[in-house]
């Protein structure tokens, strides 16, 4: 028996319009219970995470971002945090999707470790929607 056929129940309390959305989706992907749509949210997540944790040593790549544009102080909280990793970014393009969202493509080079830790904190501000860091390894 592989270890995902002992299921265990569990209870979550989330936001409407989080799951609104996510109904949205699933219904979208034609995902035939919300079980099924949770269950593959969680492993994605996981792989997720365990692909952060091998972004280590010297990497090049991309941090690709959206965030809402009406957030207040956001867009200075966020310069900020790039003037404060300025050592690794090389150059960022922003594009305005619409009047009130941004997205944002930062060219990374440096340690992975510390790519991740700057990725951590773009993440965690508040109005932030997604955050997804892309690298390569460097090696002649
Ligand atoms: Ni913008």
């Amino acid at each position: 028996m592989d270890e995902e056929s002992h299921l265990s129940r569990i209870g979550l309390s989330l936001p409407k319009s989080l799951l609104d959305k996510f109904d949205e989706i699933i219904n979208y992907r034609g995902y035939s219970s919300r079980s099924e749509g949770i269950r593959d949210a969680i492993r994605s997540y996981n792989t997720h995470y365990m692909w952060m944790a091998e972004v280590k040593g010297e990497r090049q790549g991309v941090i690709t971002m959206v965030y809402d544009h009406d957030q207040r102080g956001l867009l200075t909280t966020l310069i900020d945090i790039q003037h404060e990793f300025m050592s690794v970014i090389q150059a960022s393009l922003h594009s305005h999707v619409t009047h009130g969202r941004c997205l944002e493509v930062i060219l990374v080079k440096g340690d992975g470790s510390q790519l991740k830790t700057l990725v951590e904190r773009l993440m965690s501000q508040k109005g932030v929607e997604s955050v997804k860091l892309t690298t390569i390894m460097i090696r002649e």
